[in-house]
């Protein structure tokens, strides 16, 4: 039995779960299946990121302390990942004792050893990211992530020694071509590694930054949060001493996405170079998920919630367009139609009519002691294409492919589907002649739908269960079963229909539509006038603070408004002239739609419409029951 230690990124508490969030924890989930499966002796891990300077500002935005500000949103991660079924062994945070320990111990062993000393830096600094941006690295005098303004800063600090292992790291990064997978990002961080690599800047000062784990050897500091976040995946599996692990970190691989390939590229391996502790076995990096060609982040505000899509979907489809659309490394483009495609393409047609027709035909028979008729070419095919396809499974798992082990299922199934057509059961059972090979035909059916079970299970986990369940298979399912061509029965079988409903695509809006449910929510054939809470999420409310109102000259209605929207300066015209005086507006906090497209009115260009309820003569702006800060979202 080998051991698997997996983790994912610990993902920052000043955003809620999104579609990203989602992504990298549902491969991390099927992988962690896919070795239990297999018969490991497995350990996953994910967590959240709590401390840092970002944190402490959101919360005192939100009028509370970092700790109770962490604590619900940590929540909320560990409810979201239970919602989604995901697997995971342990839910490591930074703020926990048993972290804050560890931090402590191996700062101060990297000071002891010399390894760690004060000095001062100046430098370009992204408050969004917390970490200094090389000149190379700026892209016009804005942080390449967030394309905000950096700040200049110069304060002394505690600095690791880093830039001494530049020459060992890639050393160890020539010497073991697969530490990096897949080479792209091997490359890119050999790349990374071509400029002189710098020291790093370990601390920040409590005059800045309070909230973080203090310094052991100098109390006036914190620790930089990404020191502190890259030491969870040590600090959850050790036990005191130090070294202690449960005989995990041996095993230990990191699935993270493409955006913080250089902290676990550069900083991780040198930092644990540097403490004497292993390295990581394998870094597994996956691309990143955009939305309409832009990339999704929090700071950019085109978030999909993790949950939106599941409740309407359920989770397997979810989980199976996340797995099967992403070529892993790559990146990959997000939209609801794109899913609606492969869960009725996919899911509804080839996997759930499979299901569908294969449990009707057996059930329909009844089970069956002994089949006596001979195997024929056309069943071992079936079971030839079932070897390939677990081959294939296997092979590209160690990769994290996840898309190219889906498609070898879908070969099969694909297989099993014509072998369906070919075979007509339904004819055979017409003819009592024929009822050895209707025997054999359905025999083969059932251990196609064994062989699917087990091998579905990282994947589908639902749906593998419910196939299992109609088989009477009750036990938890193993790798090594999932062999066909061994069996001579057909065991009692219930019938499973509407494993995936087809999405009908053809309503104005996408949405799982089961039969009966429509009407039961009172819905006409053109849905009543209502929208699917997609619709409505397209549109972008904001507030936003009037910085300046002014008359539009020819223009009774007009006012040219400039307003505030977060970091954003906007002009727009509202056509409340009528009803509001311009000097009055100015210092208002207003909501107004951020994403219409620019309009020109009276030659002004307007960018976004301020909100405003109208009743008879009467018209009044809407405006904020309790200050919060311009840009904030409206939802
Ligand atoms: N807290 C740090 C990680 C510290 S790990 C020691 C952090 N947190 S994060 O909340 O910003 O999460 C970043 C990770 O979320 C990415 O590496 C990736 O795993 C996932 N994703 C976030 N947005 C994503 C996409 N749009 N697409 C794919 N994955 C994305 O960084």
């Amino acid at each position: 039995m080998s051991t698997f230690y997996l983790t994912t990124p610990i993902y920052y508490v000043n955003a809620r779960p999104h579609l990203g969030h989602a992504c990298t924890t549902i491969m991390a989930d099927a992988m962690c299946r896919y070795r239990r499966l297999a018969g490991d002796r497995v350990y996953f891990l994910t967590g959240t990121d709590e401390h840092g300077e970002r944190i402490a500002q959101v919360a005192a935005k939100a009028g509370t302390s970092p700790q109770a500000y962490a604590d619900e949103i940590a929540a909320v991660f560990q409810e979201t990942w239970r919602r989604l079924g995901i697997t995971n062994d342990d839910f490591i945070r930074t703020t926990e004792p048993r972290h804050k320990k560890v931090v402590q111990e191996i700062l101060q062993r990297l000071f002891d050893a010399g390894e760690i000393y004060f000095g001062e830096y100046g430098g370009w600094y992204c408050y969004g990211c917390e970490r200094f941006y090389t000149e190379k690295e700026i892209v016009d005098g804005k942080c390449p992530d967030h394309q905000t303004a950096l700040t200049f800063i110069k304060e002394k600090n505690y600095f690791f020694k880093m830039s001494k292992y530049q020459d060992w790291l890639i050393k160890h990064l020539e010497d073991n071509p697969g530490f990096i997978q897949p080479e792209r990002y091997r490359n890119e961080v050999l790349g990374f590694l071509r400029e002189p690599l710098q020291d790093l800047s370990i601390s920040r000062p409590k005059s800045r930054v309070v909230w973080g784990i203090p310094l052991p050897f100098d109390d006036q500091y914190v620790t930089y949060v990404w020191f502190d976040a890259l030491l969870n995946y040590y600090s959850a599996v050790t036990e005191p001493p130090l070294e202690k692990t449960r005989g995990l970190w041996d095993h230990v691989q990191h699935l993270i996405g493409k955006d913080i390939l250089k902290p676990h590229g550069v900083y991780w391996p040198t930092m644990l170079k540097a403490a004497g502790i292993p390295l990581y076995r394998r870094l597994n990096v996956h691309g990143y998920w955009s939305l309409g060609g832009s990339k999704m982040s929090k700071s950019i505000g085109n978030v999909v919630e993790a949950f939106q899509l599941t409740d309407k979907y359920g989770h397997d489809a979810f989980r199976y367009f996340l797995l099967r659309e992403m070529n892993f490394g790559l990146d990959a483009s997000f939209s609801e139609e794109a899913l609606v495609e492969r869960l009725n393409a996919d899911l509804a047609n080839d996997l759930g009519n499979l299901v569908s027709r294969a449990t009707t035909l057996i059930a329909a028979s009844g089970p069956i002691a002994r089949v006596t008729a001979p195997v024929e070419t056309a069943d071992r095919e079936i079971a030839e294409a079932a070897a390939t396809a677990r081959a294939t499974v296997e092979q590209t798992m160690r990769d994290f492919a996840f898309q190219k082990a889906l498609a070898g299922l879908w070969a099969f199934i694909g297989t099993v589907n014509r072998y369906v057509d070919a075979s007509a059961p339904w004819a055979l059972a017409k003819d009592p002649a024929r009822r050895p090979r209707l025997e054999r035909v359905l025999c083969t059916l059932a251990d196609s739908l064994g062989f699917l079970g087990v091998m579905l299970d990282p994947f589908l986990p639902d749906a593998a269960r419910k196939v299992r369940e109609a088989l009477g298979r009750g036990e938890t399912p193993a790798l090594d079963a999932a062999v066909m061509g061994q069996l001579d029965t057909v065991p009692r079988v219930s019938r499973v229909s509407g494993l995936f409903p087809r999405v009908d695509t053809k309503a104005s809006h996408p949405g799982p539509q089961p039969k009966g449910e429509r009407a039961a929510q009172g819905e006409g054939e053109t849905g009543g006038g209502k929208i699917p809470i997609t619709d409505f999420q397209k549109v972008e409310l904001r507030v936003a603070e009037v910085l300046a109102a002014e008359r539009l000259p020819k223009s009774k209605k007009l006012l040219k408004l400039t307003i505030q929207v977060g970091e954003e300066t906007r002009t727009l015209v509202a056509g409340v002239a009528e009803h509001y005086d311009p000097a009055s507006l100015v210092g208002r906090k207003v909501v107004i739609v951020a994403n219409l497209q620019p309009a020109t009115l009276m030659g002004v260009e307007s960018n976004g419409m301020v909100l405003a309820a109208s009743h008879e003569d009467t018209v009044s702006l809407l405006t904020l029951d309790k200050d919060v800060p311009s840009g904030s979202r409206v939802k």
